[in-house]
């Protein structure tokens, strides 16, 4: 009887793995047949505008678009391998959110400060990827919404927790409107990557201080 239901209890679990296996592969087919192709094709065609445009400082401006395409690509190839494999490949965390932040910024005016302590121990692939992700868009919406000057970025290691905080001195959320309404999906994938990982996600925000992101992720 116990073997019997130790039986039936594995295969259901294997059906279970293998539905959601075929459902990331399904996912990132589409990323790679709908926004990877299209963002190539793009690509392709600045770069032949570019190779017949005379040196100038529009040029210039081009082929830095290029380039940031370019690591949207890869970036995006990276998360098409995460989605088709059950491994997650990665680089240092501090690394990788230092270079994304200045990715994102550096064509604004706007001034990045970086506070990102290193811990005595390395996190688990899945939670370093998550962390970054949340980072980004945290990031991308203070340079897209807030009006900010200041992004300040901080990861710090407590005995038995790991705190990522974005913050902006921007104007704040005003239109909370739009954090239920369709066709943003940034603050729900945030709120969603940081419970995969059980972490407590907060947004703090108000005219006078700013947005501030903040992800608590027990270590223990
Ligand atoms: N740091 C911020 N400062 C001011 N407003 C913000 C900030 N972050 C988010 N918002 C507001 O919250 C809304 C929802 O953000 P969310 O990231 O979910 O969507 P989005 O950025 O509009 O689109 P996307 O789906 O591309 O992320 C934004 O449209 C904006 O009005
Ligand atoms: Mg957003």
């Amino acid at each position: 009887m116990a073997w019997l239901v130790w039986h039936l209890r594995v295969r259901s679990l294997r059906q279970h793995f293998e539905i959601v296996l075929s459902e990331r592969g399904r996912i990132a087919r589409e990323l790679h047949d709908t926004l990877l192709q299209g963002f190539s094709g793009i690509t392709m065609g600045m770069q032949a505008i570019s190779s017949g445009l005379p040196a100038s400082q529009g040029q210039t401006r081009l082929n830095e678009l290029i380039s940031d395409a370019a690591q949207c690509m890869r970036e995006a190839r990276q998360s098409i391998a995460g989605l088709r494999s059950v491994k997650v490949g990665h680089t240092e965390l501090q690394t990788a959110i230092a270079e994304t932040a200045r990715q994102i910024t550096k064509t604004k005016d706007i001034q990045l400060k970086l506070k990102l302590e290193r811990g005595a121990s390395q996190l688990p692939a899945n939670v370093e990827a998550h962390l970054l992700r949340i980072a980004q868009e945290a990031i991308v919406n203070s340079t897209k919404h807030a009006d900010a000057t200041t992004i300040e970025v901080g990861l710090s290691f407590a005995e038995k927790s790991i705190c990522l905080t974005v913050q902006d001195d921007g104007k704040g959320l005003t239109n909370t409107e739009a954090l239920t309404s369709t066709g943003h999906y940034g603050l729900t994938g945030m709120r969603e990557r940081a419970s995969q990982i059980g972490a407590e996600f907060e947004l703090l925000t108000g005219p006078v201080k700013g947005t501030t992101i903040r992800v608590l992720v027990p270590t223990s």
